[in-house]
């Protein structure tokens, strides 16, 4: 008789493997993002280079698209956009009209209850300057100010809310923004909408291939004054906890794979859904080893997308959503 452990027992057939197994990705627990980018041109769909398989697409173009993914059972999308004209007050983030708010509307009315519609909250894609906030003049040039970004951020929230998104998310790390939004919201009927706040956002260079998609990269300096630096953790906590104080109602953990220490410590300590945002480098990264016979990249993306859900997180922002539906590869 032997008395070591004999795991292999559990493992011996597909069937073991299964009823055994810890962890499952599920359709619902994915999430698209999309670039809508502002256009005369119906068919504009311009390739995002550093993202193979993404694309910046016109409102027209989006529609098409996101119809056949929800007819592949995508359940929830999340829209950045790309305006014509950008300034330093990034008006286009809170336009009646801006194009993300435009992309809300035509979503909606198409798909009803069948997809929730999210709304990126920020402002780096409407400025000139491209950071979240508003940049400061004299004494305080080069700062991105806190207090005074509050305003416009919520502004961009509740134009988001007017146009019909079922889901706000802040994703500037402006302080406070999650408090602001709310008493915006809350002041105009909207205290049923909920807020899913890029709670613990690291200043990342994995988001670099998004700042060509959504063309939001900052013009000059970084954005190390407002997100997070990636070697805290009890930080992160701190961060968390103040939006649940504010009532954020689901936090997002971003980047994901790099991650996954924050993820699991953000589960154990709060009560509220968690989100992880597998981000655009980590993407780009699978994709290029895909591409180069280096790594076989479906089992690469379903063995990252199971280790973030493992990590703690309940849903997943993911650029593979879309082709994994697409391709039944749940
Ligand atoms: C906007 C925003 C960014 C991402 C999501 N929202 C970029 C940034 O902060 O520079 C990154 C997403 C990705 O890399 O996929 N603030």
């Amino acid at each position: 008789m032997n008395d070591f452990f004999r795991g292999r027992r559990l493992r011996s057939t597909p069937a073991m493997r299964a009823l055994v197994r810890e962890t499952s990705l599920r359709p619902q627990d994915l999430i698209m993002p999309y670039f809508v980018a502002e256009s005369d041109d119906k068919k504009f769909r311009k390739p995002i280079g550093s993202m193979p398989g993404q694309f910046q697409l016109s409102l027209n173009e989006l529609d098409k698209q996101v119809a056949k993914a929800v007819d592949n059972g995508l359940a929830a999308c999340l829209l950045f956009g790309i305006p014509a004209a950008k300034d330093p007050v990034g008006s286009g983030a809170y336009a009646e009209n801006g194009i993300v708010q435009q992309a809300i509307r035509m979503l909606k009315k198409r798909h009803g209850d069948k997809l929730l519609v999210i709304a990126d909250t920020c402002l780096c894609e409407y400025t000139s300057h491209g950071h979240c906030g508003l940049l400061g003049q004299g004494n305080r040039a080069g700062q991105v100010l806190n207090d005074p970004s509050l305003e416009l951020i919520a502004r961009a929230a509740l134009a988001q809310a007017q146009a019909g998104a079922d889901i706000v998310a802040p994703s500037d790390m402006m302080d406070g923004r999650v408090a602001a939004i709310r008493e915006a919201l809350d002041a105009n009927e909207f205290e049923n909408l909920p807020i899913m706040s890029y709670a613990v956002k690291y200043a990342s260079c994995f988001y670099g291939p998004f700042r060509e998609a959504a063309e939001s990269a900052p013009q000059s300096g970084d954005r190390k004054s407002y997100q997070m630096d990636p070697a805290n953790a009890r930080e992160a906590l701190r961060e968390a906890g103040a939006d649940v104080l504010e009532q954020a109602d689901i936090l997002i953990v971003k980047p994901a794979g790099p991650y996954l220490d924050i993820i699991r410590q953000t589960r154990e300590t709060f009560d509220v859904p968690i989100a992880a945002y597998q981000v655009s480098g980590e993407y780009s990264m699978i994709k290029a080893a895909g591409q180069n016979g280096w790594l076989n990249e479906d089992a690469a993306v379903l063995e990252s997308l199971i280790g973030i859900k493992r990590a703690g997180s309940d849903m997943i922002i993911s650029y593979f959503a879309e082709d994994l539906l697409a391709r039944k590869l749940l």
